[in-house]
């Protein structure tokens, strides 16, 4: 069994109306939760690792432990380069096996990122990789990505086309008011925005920072034209809570067999929840 782009996933999801749920895996459990639960519901996700979780893990057992999840499920799995800054890195990424990447040059001005994008695109098209890129910035913090309010700015729509047209990218990362890690009070997304790009935008868009963001919220931004969303937070939160709550309850626990055990149930209803959310149960 394979990595795979997640092109054909997304444009499935596209043709199809709903989103394909990218969980940000860090370690052999939460790799576990996501094939074992995406297999029970016959659901495609995507498995997505920032720089800072590939330098945890060591690529080269993430990529082992994703192949082995794929063939043991009999899945086709893409395994995601999430907000990836640099060509070398990715480069060497994709050559060891991972076909689904994210250049995140948001933080550069437009013809910068245009630049920059299009030199990913042209190394992951001799690898039929596939590239996401986003227009517009996300605030919040995403492990060492951490962007403030003030930087933090939304797509613009007719951007948007000519960034897409220019760079000649898979998938689009849209910023309409999410944002990464928690939000303080009831996130507001800007679904006007996000219709006016998806008239401008023919290729799927990516939703990111889709934790804490309300189940009616994500399922119109799918009826709008989001294909992917991404959580990472939600999951992580789960995970911790449950082993905290496990030692709250046995101080002097010490097997990670038994400890880990609540902490992957915890993370196997969130992933359950978003895979329904998104409505990629049984379309694998
Ligand atoms: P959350 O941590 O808010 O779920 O965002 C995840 C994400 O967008 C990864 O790129």
């Amino acid at each position: 069994m394979y990595l795979i782009s997640n092109r054909e996933m997304l444009n499935k999801a596209q043709r199809e109306g709903y989103a394909v749920p990218a969980f940000n895996v860090h370690n052999l459990e939460t790799v576990q939760v996501v094939a074992e639960t995406a297999a029970k519901l016959n659901s495609p996700v995507i498995m997505a690792g920032t720089p800072g979780t590939f330098s945890y893990a060591g690529l080269d057992f993430l990529v082992s432990i994703c192949q082995e999840a794929a063939r043991r499920y009999r899945l086709p799995f893409a395994l995601h380069l999430d907000h990836h800054e640099e060509l070398t890195d990715i480069e060497h990424k994709v050559r060891t096996g991972v076909r689904s990447v994210m250049i995140d040059a948001s933080h550069f001005n437009f013809e910068q990122n245009i630049d920059k994008v299009s030199q990913v695109v042209r190394l992951c098209r001799r690898f039929s990789a596939s590239v996401e890129a986003e227009l517009g910035r996300l605030g919040g913090q995403e492990d060492d990505l951490d962007v403030s309010a003030a930087d933090s700015f939304f797509t613009d729509p007719l951007a948007a086309k000519e960034f897409v047209q220019r760079t000649g990218i898979d998938s689009l990362a849209v910023a309409i008011g999410s944002a990464h890690g928690l939000y303080q009070g009831e996130p507001n997304l800007d679904f006007e925005r996000l219709a006016k790009i998806r008239q401008q935008v023919d290729i799927p868009l990516v939703l990111h920072g889709a934790s804490g963001i309300p189940e009616a919220m994500i399922k119109q931004a799918i009826g709008l034209g989001v294909c992917k969303v991404n959580v990472a937070t939600d999951l992580k939160i789960a995970f911790a809570d449950a082993i905290k709550g496990y030692f709250a309850t046995h101080p002097k626990a010490n097997d990670p067999r038994k400890y880990l055990g609540p902490g992957k149930a915890a993370m196997q209803k969130v992933v359950e929840e978003k895979i329904h959310i998104c409505g990629s149960a049984g379309q694998l």
